[in-house]
This record gives C-alpha cells, structure tokens and sequence, in this order.
C-alpha cells in the first residue's frame, strides 16, 4: 500500500517532536518534511537525540508552495495566529490538514479575535473547520479536510462533563473545571516563568479567570447541554514535564442521584472508546497511569450536598495534543483508529 506522506509543520516544538514520535510507530505513514525557521537546516537528532529514527531528517523552513507536492496530510504544530494562513493555504489546494493550533477551534470569530486579541483573516475557511474531539464528533471526522484539533484542557473538560450534560444529570450553572497541566503544555520556547527554578517545588494558578481554553469548553459543552453553559475555570502550572488532570465539580439536578447511577451513565458513554477509561468507583485517575499514551482516565465522585465531582487526566502532549491529531489522522484517512496510538503508560 502507498504510504500516507505526512509534513509538519513547526516539528522543532514540544507538540511537533510528539507527533515525530508517535508516527514513528504508524506502519503507514511516511515524514516527507518537517520544518523549524530556527533550526533550518539542522538535524532533527541535533534538537531531539531520542528521535534517532528521523537521523536522515533536516528541518526545513516553512515555505508552503515549497511543501505543497510534499504532503498528503499535513500538521500544523504552530502558536495561534502562526497557524491561520498556512491552514488556509493548504486547505484551499485540496490536502488534509490538522491543525493543533487554537486558530480553528472557536467557530464565532468575534470570540476567536476577542480571546486572541488578533485577528482571523480566514473566516471562510473556519466554516470548513470540524473540531476534533473523536468522541463527539467521530462521525464529521471521517469526512473532513480540514480538523481543529482541541486544546488540550478543553479535552480533559468535555470529556469529563459529556456524559452528564448529556444524560441532563447536572445543572448547567456553577460547574467549576479546577485543572492542572505539567510545564510542557507551556511549549518549548524559553521563558523565565516557565524555566527550572521558577518551577520546580513550587504550585501556582494562572491566567486566572482570563485563559484563552475558556471559550472554547463553553463552545463544546454548550452544544452538548443545547444551551449557554458558562464555566468557572482555573489552570494550575504543575512542576513535571507533561501530564493534565482536571477536577470538575457540577451540582446534580436531584440530590438523591447516587454515584452507582453516575457511574452506569459514564461506563455507557464511553464503552465502545478505545481512549476513555471509566475507572471503578473508588479509582482516581493519576497523570502518570497515561504518561505517553493517547488514553484519557475518568474517576467519579460524588459529595454529601448532591455535587458529582468528575477527576480527569490525560498526557498534555499526546490526548491533549498529538495523540489526538494522529486519532484524527486515522480516522480521517479510513485507519484503524487506535494505529500508531500507545495504550499503556511507562510507569513508573
Ligand atoms: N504543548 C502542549 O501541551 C499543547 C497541547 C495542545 C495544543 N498545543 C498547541 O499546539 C501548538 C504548538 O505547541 P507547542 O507546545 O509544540 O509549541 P512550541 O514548543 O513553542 O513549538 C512551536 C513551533 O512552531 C514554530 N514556529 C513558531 N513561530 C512560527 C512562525 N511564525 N512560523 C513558522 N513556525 C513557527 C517553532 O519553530 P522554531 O524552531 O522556528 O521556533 C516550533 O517548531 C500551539 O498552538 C499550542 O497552543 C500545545
């Protein structure tokens, strides 16, 4: 069979190494490009001796008319704003694009250029954009060129509310999304906030109130609940590499709802996902039980005054980032959907 020729872009980053890695292990793809503008011309092992597999690869600059005939599928591992007109090149010439970037998620381009403060040149392209969180929207995967691939706290948020909203156990008021992320989720561009000592033995909130994932779980859940949910939601910088765990709390429509019932509607949902697991009642999800695989681990609880408090975790880099993009990738190319995917951790 003919291999499926993939191109990266931004492949010097965190999220584009990740995809390195784990296209490594896909039978059926082949890398034909990866670019960096400041590594151009570099080894991909200069930056990342553990991608010995890639030693013959050279990052090259992103030139899209340079890329075009290169790729069957491309990967845009790019900041926001980085992604917009890129996205939009090689989607108007007909090629799969998955873009891991924010700039397609949030369909209402006012939001996208008010949370963004910048603005979104291709809003005709963005009504082409499906958002690509398998587990909801598996079936305008398949069918699409171009996916938005979610961010990475959105993921751990609707997935962990889906099943409630759906089942219209909770009320949409007063749901809380308190989330943690390892420093990775930061990117690899070098900032003192975000550097060994401003990190390590300390824990701290940020972009209280303010951060740019906000709109895009209140796009998702309101679409799930078929009406306006605002959340409250608070990020926490963790001090390790990569790992996400969110703790959601929503208030149970009746009191007397028990978590064995909870529980069923969670295991029903997610029963035939190969990436979400429901543990037992009792289980906690903890972020080094799916370090490096595409998994998303779900505990359930709930309190005394009638809140269902959901624990959700995930790895930043694969589920909340390029696991996901590569589940994208099979489903949009007619793939198994798992191929490629690790399923368990490397632990400890
Ligand atoms: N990190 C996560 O956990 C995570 C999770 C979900 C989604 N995302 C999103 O995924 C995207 C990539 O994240 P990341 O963490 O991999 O970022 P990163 O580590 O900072 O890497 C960014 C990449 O983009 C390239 N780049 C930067 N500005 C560019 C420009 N103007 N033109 C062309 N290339 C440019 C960089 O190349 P140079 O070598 O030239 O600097 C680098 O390869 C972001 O939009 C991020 O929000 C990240």
């Amino acid at each position: 069979m003919k291999k499926i020729r993939a191109v990266i872009c931004g492949g010097s980053g965190y999220t584009g190494a990740e995809l390195l890695r784990i296209l490594n292990h896909a039978v059926e793809v082949e890398i034909t490009a990866v670019t960096s503008e400041q590594s151009a011309g570099k080894q991909v092992t200069e930056l990342f001796p553990h991608l010995h597999a890639y030693s013959s690869v050279c990052f090259e600059p992103l030139i899209k008319e340079a890329l075009l005939d290169k790729g069957d599928v491309f990967f845009l591992a790019l900041p926001h704003s980085a992604s917009q007109a890129a996205v939009a090149f090689f989607h108007s010439h007909g090629k799969k694009v998955i873009d891991l970037s924010a700039d397609y998620r949030l369909r209402d381009i006012t939001t996208y250029e008010r949370w963004y403060k910048t603005k979104h040149d291709f809003p005709d392209t963005l009504k082409h954009a499906v958002f690509g969180l398998p587990e909801l929207y598996r079936s305008e995967i398949k069918n699409a060129l171009l996916i938005a691939n979610p961010g990475c706290y959105p993921t751990t948020a609707i997935l962990a509310l889906y099943p409630a909203l759906r089942q219209k156990i909770i009320t949409i008021d007063n749901i809380v999304i308190d989330s943690k992320s390892g420093v990775s989720g930061a990117g690899r561009k070098s900032e003192v906030a975000y550097s060994f000592c401003e990190v390590t033995d300390g824990f701290r909130a940020y972009g209280v109130a303010l951060h740019r994932h906000t709109p895009e779980i209140e796009q998702e859940l309101s679409v799930i609940a078929g009406a306006a949910v605002n959340v409250t939601f608070t990020p926490h910088l963790l001090p390790v590499a990569r790992g996400m765990l969110s703790t959601v709390y929503a208030p149970l429509k009746d009191k007397a709802t028990c978590l064995n019932d909870v529980h069923a509607i969670y295991a029903d949902a997610y029963k035939d996902e190969p990436f979400v697991d429901v543990l037992p009642i009792g289980k906690y999800p903890d972020i080094r039980n799916v370090r490096g695989t595409n998994i998303c681990q779900i505990g359930l609880a709930v309190s005394e005054n009638g809140t269902l408090i959901i624990i959700s975790a995930i790895d930043n880099l694969v589920k909340g980032a390029s696991g996901q993009a590569v589940q994208n990738m099979n489903l949009m190319f007619g793939l198994d959907e798992t191929a490629g995917l690790d399923l368990l951790p490397v632990v400890p």
